[in-house]
């Protein structure tokens, strides 16, 4: 399978997804990648650095896919916790081939410049990486003043980063951001509106890629593994319903193509989770009905991030749809059966048995003949395809072994 995909699209997407995790607090990363792009052009930075550094912005953050986490590194200035979401940011964009050139900025994106001395790190990535943390910093401190009051933050903002000259900063990197940060505009197109103008603008200059299903997989693998991370509760669910998804696809007779992109909605069905605050997410007992609201709108989520990707428009759709039901009285888009192709109903069906087959901190895991009997239940209100659903009946252990082991299962399919 060969997709021709825009990796600017890419990035903006995973950027997107993780601005979910600031769930109040959009566009901290997209405001560290303007202002990191601002100061570069200051230092005389060529076109492709400052393309790197704009991607580095939006995505230096992730290693964060927890709500707590990310409330430390907007509220302090330099929290001691911070190192962990870099080495896990850098593992994470280093496994993906085309973003691996960004994971060394990630990894030292919150070590202070006098530090550099004693790393053993490649010339040109101190620089850069500080240039990110000084933006970084710089977003912490406005952020809470963002609106016509920012303006009169600004000789405040400016005096605590230029403090710190020299020891976290680079000497020369704080000069260039001190003469970029004395224009107003510089603050004022922090505003959302206008970075939605900067943004479009960078979009346009589209970077287009053929990739083939194992960097696509790679790609999923990428957004997965941030969810995933986000709570113990769903660690390995994305695998495993891309591995039951895709047994099913093969067991319904569909083309290798198809299975190979059912694969793919399986690992991102759902990115929108990160939205989801972390308490919500990992409460043990039955959800309020306001919580359930708020954890409803994750598979809308997922659509609004995978649709940006062109060439991805399918798979965002399948994925999306994981929790809508035959009958209509499934969420968000209450399609019913007539809106809802097979592949989308391999994905719902994984997604329970997964979800069921799954141990949880407070029920261990369905046995297989129970799940079967779950899944049988819900054909007959009218919620699960009743074709899919046999599909398991009919081959429970093989299932049982894709739900549970779907990392294994990603290794034994790789070309
Ligand atoms: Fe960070
Ligand atoms: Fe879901
Ligand atoms: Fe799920």
């Amino acid at each position: 399978m060969l997709i021709q995909v825009d990796l600017r699209q890419v990035v903006y997407a995973l950027s997107d997804a993780l601005d979910l995790v600031g769930v109040n607090d959009f566009y901290h990363g997209k405001r560290v990648s303007l202002m990191a792009v601002q100061v570069a052009r200051t230092l005389g930075l060529d076109t492709a650095t400052r393309d790197e550094l704009f991607n580095a912005g939006l995505l230096h953050d992730c290693g964060v896919s927890s709500t707590a986490i990310h409330q430390h590194l907007v509220e302090e200035m330099d929290w001691e916790g911070a190192q962990n979401h870099c080495e896990i940011g850098y593992r994470l964009l280093d496994s993906f081939s085309y973003l691996r050139s960004l994971a060394p900025l990630i990894l030292y994106h919150h070590t202070h410049w006098r530090d550099f001395a004693h790393k053993d790190v490649a010339p040109e990535i101190p620089l850069l990486a500080n240039l990110i943390f000084l933006s970084d910093r710089a977003d912490a401190l406005s952020a809470p003043h963002l609106g016509p009051e920012l303006l009169m933050h600004k000789p405040a903002i400016i005096d605590t980063l230029a403090g710190y000259r020299g020891t976290l900063f680079a000497p020369e990197l704080l000069d260039a951001f001190l003469e970029t940060a004395r224009a107003d505009a510089f603050w004022l197109v922090l505003e959302p509106r206008h970075i939605q103008n900067f943004l479009g603008e960078m979009l346009g200059r589209s970077q287009s890629q053929t990739l083939d299903f194992s960097e696509l997989r790679q790609m999923a693998m990428l957004f997965s593994r941030v969810v995933d991370a986000k709570s113990p509760f769903t660690a390995a669910h994305s695998q495993g319903v891309a591995c039951l998804a895709r047994l099913l696809g093969k067991l319904a007779g569909l083309p290798p193509d198809t299975q190979d992109r059912l694969e793919l909605a399986g690992l991102m069905h759902d990115l929108g989770k990160l939205q989801v605050p972390d308490e919500v997410l990992d409460k043990p007992g039955a959800l309020s009905s306001r919580e359930r609201l708020v954890m409803e709108r994750h598979s809308f989520e997922t659509f609004q991030i995978l649709s940006r990707i062109s060439g991805l428009r399918e798979v965002a759709a399948w994925a999306a749809y994981h929790h809508e039901t035959l009958d209509g009285s499934g969420y968000p888009y209450c399609l019913g059966s007539r809106g809802l192709p097979l592949e989308a109903r391999i994905v719902a069906v994984a997604d329970v048995f997964q979800a069921m087959a799954q141990n949880r901190p407070y029920r261990a895991s369905v046995p297989p003949r129970l799940i079967q009997v779950n899944l049988q239940q819900r054909v007959s209100i009218g919620q699960l395809d009743g074709d899919v659903v046999g599909l398991v009946a009919a081959n429970l252990d093989a299932c049982w072994r894709a739900a549970i082991d779907g990392e294994a299962c990603l290794v034994t399919t790789t070309p």
